[in-house]
């Protein structure tokens, strides 16, 4: 993409590129647009984290007489609002929400094709400490006909029917990171007035890397090929060492790895079998952006994208980052079978 763009907003990068959606109903266009006001409200609140002694911490109630919300319930409440109140998706599931959310998909005047998947606010025990969190997203079209209730089958479905997935990252600067299934771009907000602009077109991650992220507390729980995984990782022979580096909130971590080239693991361990990460809020979203950024995703032996879920709140473990380095874990995944 030509640096011309750059000064682009993400309101006009919307509009001169809806025609290239695989379905040209507008409908996704409008979808994303609710994400990018949401995300905005969600990020003016976790600006504020900070004075949360000065303002009132979650269960108090603030001068005005409102309740204090956590942040991942005030962001969960803010997504929802934004896509249930301007009628823009039939349906919406949450890590934040045991069960999935109906919005008039039964009325039979809600052409409404669209399901989202969201991990409001990921990262979460990273906001006390003033550092990055995010929020994840997942789009498919329902399976189900319009005009009709929308059922679990339209959103437990493969990662490799998602029609657009993306984060947005509460970092030093925020970033709204999504694709359509036509590459991964990345637009940063100007905070002084509330726009976002293309800074990163066309994301790729660099094939190879030099950084392995993991939360190596949890490296006698792992799985012999992962460790061994990790030992390759630190030994001294070629390019390696590699350097560690592990936020705890994955989408900083996919975000940095993304830009410098690195792998991203959560294993799954003898205390949790299949990890901790969430295959339709964490995993597919991640795995659709790193395949379209020409990465890789794996649960170490299979690709993410190709997983059949069984349960809403389905786990498993992830392997995701640059593509010779997730080859390479999934080699030392095999040799320990
Ligand atoms: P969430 O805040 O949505 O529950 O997700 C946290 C996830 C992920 O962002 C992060 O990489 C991982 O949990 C960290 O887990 P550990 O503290 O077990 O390393
Ligand atoms: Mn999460
Ligand atoms: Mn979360």
């Amino acid at each position: 993409m030509a640096n011309s763009k750059l000064n682009q907003t993400l309101g006009e990068f919307i509009i001169e590129n809806q025609s290239s959606f695989k379905y040209t109903s507008g409908e996704l266009s409008r979808l994303i647009n609710s994400i990018r006001l949401a995300a905005k409200v969600v990020n003016h609140e976790v600006n504020k984290a900070g004075l949360v002694d000065i303002i009132g911490a979650a269960g108090d109630t603030n001068i005005q007489g409102e309740d204090q919300q956590k942040l991942d319930v005030y962001a969960n409440d803010k997504f929802i609002q934004t896509m249930t109140k301007r009628n823009i998706v039939c349906g919406i599931a949450s890590e934040e929400e045991d069960d999935f959310i109906a919005i008039n998909s039964q009325d039979e005047n809600n052409q409404n094709k669209y399901v989202v998947l969201i991990d409001p606010l990921d990262g979460s025990s990273n906001i006390d400490v003033n550092v990055s969190v995010g929020t994840i997203f997942s789009v498919f079209r329902r399976v189900t006909p319009v005009g009709t209730p929308v059922t679990i089958d339209d959103f437990l479905q493969k990662g490799n029917q998602q029609v657009a997935a993306g984060y947005v990252v509460y970092g030093t600067s925020t970033m709204l990171v999504y694709t359509t299934g036509d590459g991964v771009n990345g637009f940063t907000l100007n905070p002084a007035i509330g726009t976002f602009y293309l800074s990163h077109p066309d994301m790729q991650f660099p094939e190879d890397g030099k950084i392995y992220s993991v939360n190596e507390g949890n490296y006698i729980h792992f799985p012999l090929g992962i460790k061994n995984y990790i030992k390759y990782c630190q030994m001294e022979e070629g390019d390696r060492p590699y350097t560690s580096r592990y936020i705890g909130s994955l989408v900083s971590d996919f975000h940095r790895n993304m830009i410098k080239g690195g792998i991203y693991m959560y294993p799954k361990s003898s205390l949790a079998s299949n990890g901790k990460l969430r295959l339709l809020y964490e995993c597919n979203p991640m795995a659709f952006l790193a395949e379209q950024a020409n990465g890789k995703a794996s649960d170490g032996f299979n690709r993410i994208m190709e997983i059949e879920p069984t349960e809403l709140h389905q786990r498993v473990p992830f392997i995701c980052g640059s593509k010779n380095m997730v080859e390479k874990a999934e080699e030392f995944m095999r040799n320990a079978e």
